[in-house]
């Protein structure tokens, strides 16, 4: 833990402005400052930052916040980064409560082989750029392939000597220790003498999402069968392969703004792509991904495309392990590259344009990939078929059904047509698989022991007040119309086999608070009142109702009707449906909106409460609550089947 006076020292020097403005270019706009926002594509700035209150908003895509949150959201930091961060930036020294010997002790070793790696790092580019074997030999070479220096230094490429210790000898010279040496897979004990790891080889850095280089991978040149063509970093305290994207420290904000994350399998062909503008994507190092490097993936965005050239071994291992991916949430599509050639040598043959065309055509989900090459796979064997049948239904059920509720049974039909069977039997198999599941996580969970306690539920301990902050959104009544309207509409068409859209929605709105228009609300109980008398309550009943407001509103609200729910979806950039047959996912996406702003406003509030003096104790709370109602608002958005568009 961070002790609170150095909390203090930091909160005491943040200047908005010096952090913002160093990701993005600001304005003086008479006492505040003006930028594009980072959070959304805009072409005119509105994201303002002031600097006397110390917070941010966009009036483009409403993001707001304080210099904390910035980092937060922005560089997707912990609390406790963001306050590393600006301590680092703010020259405080960081002191930390009560580590135990051993923790520090870690932390000393992993520090020292930071220190290490940068140090090599510097010291390959120099070597690359300055020594004459580096130019002819390792220069020359990555030329040819036409990278250039612009991208190397980027990439902080470089290059180590054919020599048995010319790197040993000059890091030995810098004091560094032999341990952390071999620690750091840069040196190998032979026969007891330290030599150069790396020899002979051009030199990728490895760095973490924070820019700090964590290993290398380092390429051969010369062609040489006994000698592996990589060799990488050995896993120590904080090089951990499972954990690690290369390039994705370069990549994660445009993967953030493009809401895609492209993944290749190689050093060059990340390096390659980024030289040709294509700047979200990351490399797997070519083994199957793991649940770390996915979550890692899922913090920039959801979709991931797996862009792998079409030889069968690297596929198979691409596909390996995806069904966590399922598991995770994420899209995942895959793209083959054509003809024998890689990402790299594919974007250097055909350029940028036609590599993103290319994608962009063939990206085929991942799902149906795997069941056409399983399919191939099988044949006319009637046995083999029905395990396909049985692995696609059991990859199906995994597939989040929050997430996105038509998705699965988009799947399900389209994979029933290519298996030429019954959409009905593959459903009822994908919902043997799904209930499997439920049993065995219910019975985890009976068996496991109580878990922490929760935090406890935000308006407990701070009822929402309605202040002058709250006007804006106040005048909003668009959700509350919406829902209002979606009941006199559709409240006596069928919700499922049991109730009524009525009955639905009176379930989904136990809280009377998320109205804030009382005559709304009053249309809602009369609704309820006459439905639960057994009447079947329509417009017209309330166009002649003896109350005339009432009258007047429920008019207003059909009247308007169309204008309203498109207005809030073109916020969202939403198809509009078309009205008879999809009345379920109206009333759904009413009622998601009306509890999306719920969660807005909570966010507002929680955000103007941060801006206030509070003890440290009270800020984390604040910021814990920050990103509880962050991830409750992601959720809605992700149940309304729609995207965030930035
Ligand atoms: P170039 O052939 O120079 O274009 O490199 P590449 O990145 O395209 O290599 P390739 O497609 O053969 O391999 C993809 C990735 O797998 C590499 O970037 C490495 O991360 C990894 N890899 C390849 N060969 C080896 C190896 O011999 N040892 C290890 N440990 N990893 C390797
Ligand atoms: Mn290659």
């Amino acid at each position: 833990m961070i002790t609170q006076q150095t909390i203090q020292q930091i909160l005491s020097r943040i200047d908005i402005i010096d952090v913002v403005g160093s990701f993005v270019k600001l304005k003086k706009r008479g006492t505040n400052y003006l930028g594009l926002c980072p959070f959304h594509n805009e072409k005119t700035p509105s994201f303002t930052v002031s600097p006397n209150k110390e917070i941010y908003k966009c009036f483009g895509c409403g993001k707001s916040g304080n210099t904390i949150s910035f980092l937060m959201e922005h560089e997707k930091y912990s609390y406790v980064e963001a306050l590393k961060w600006l301590a680092n930036r703010y020259n405080v020294e960081v002191e930390e409560t009560e580590v135990s010997a051993e923790v520090r002790a870690q932390q000393q070793l992993a520090d020292s082989l930071y220190i290490l790696n940068g140090f090599a790092q510097k010291y390959f580019s120099t070597v690359l750029f300055e020594s004459t074997e580096g130019q002819d030999i390792g220069l020359s070479y990555l030329k040819e392939r036409g990278f250039n220096e612009e991208i190397i230094r980027k990439f902080q490429i470089g290059y180590c000597k054919e020599e048995r210790n010319a790197f040993v000898t000059v890091a030995l010279n810098n004091q560094f220790n032999k341990d952390y040496l071999v620690k750091s897979g840069l040196a190998a004990l032979r026969n007891e003498e330290l030599v150069d790891n790396y020899r002979g080889r051009i030199i990728f850095p490895v760095h973490n999402t924070t820019g700090k280089v964590i290993g290398f991978g380092a390429r051969i040149i010369k062609k040489n069968d006994r000698a592996p063509k990589y060799i990488n970093t050995p896993e120590n305290e904080i090089y951990v392969k499972s954990k690690i994207l290369y390039g994705m420290y370069f990549a994660r904000q445009v993967i953030d703004k493009y809401n895609e994350c492209l993944l290749v399998e190689g050093y060059t062909d990340v390096v390659s792509l980024h030289q040709a503008g294509i700047e979200n994507v990351v490399a797997s190092g070519g083994t199957s991904l793991t649940t770390d490097q996915l979550r890692l993936v899922k913090k920039y965005t959801n979709n991931l495309t797996i862009v792998y050239d079409g030889d069968k071994a690297g596929v198979k291992a691409a596909l390996r392990g995806l069904d966590m991916a399922l598991e995770e949430g994420l899209n995942v599509k895959l793209v083959l590259i054509p003809d024998n050639e890689d990402p790299d040598s594919y974007v250097n043959k055909v350029g940028a344009q036609a590599f993103r065309d290319f994608v962009a055509e063939n990206k085929k989900d991942f799902i149906i990939f795997q069941l056409e090459v399983a399919m191939q796979d099988a044949g006319n064997d009637s046995q083999k078929k029905a395990a396909v049948v049985n692995q696609i239904a059991e990859t199906i059920s995994k597939v989040n059904k929050a997430e996105d509720f038509t998705r699965q049974q988009d799947y399900i039909r389209q994979s029933a047509q290519l298996l030429k069977i019954e959409e009905e039997g593959l459903n009822a198999l994908v919902n043997k698989f799904i209930r499997e599941k439920v049993t065995k996580l219910e019975n985890k969970m009976a068996a496991a022991e109580p878990g922490p306690p929760e935090i406890p539920p935000y308006e407990e301990s701070h009822p929402v007040d309605t202040d002058e902050g709250f006007q804006l959104l106040l005048k909003d009544e668009l959700q509350e119309r919406a829902v209002v309207r979606s009941l006199i509409e559709f409240g006596l068409k069928p919700w499922d086999d049991h109730k009524k859209v009525a009955e639905h929605i009176f379930e989904e709105l136990v809280d009377d608070d998320l109205f804030d228009n009382q005559q709304l609300l009053e249309v809602i109980k009369t609704y309820k009142l006459w439905y639960d008398a057994g009447l079947e309550p329509t417009a017209k009943n309330f166009f002649y109702h003896e109350d005339q407001q009432m009258s007047a509103i429920v008019v207003s609200l059909l009247e308007f009707g169309y204008e309203v729910s498109e207005k809030w979806k073109q916020k969202f950039r939403l198809p509009v449906p078309g009205r008879d047959d999809t009345y379920r996912e109206e009333v759904i996406s009413t009622l998601g909106y009306l509890k999306l702003r719920k969660i807005k406003r909570l966010i507002e509030q929680n955000q103007k409460d941060l801006g206030l003096p509070h003890s440290i104790e009270d800020q984390m709370v604040l910021l814990q609550t920050h990103q509880a109602l962050k991830q409750m608002e992601k959720d809605l958005l992700k149940d309304l089947g729609t995207v965030i568009v930035r």
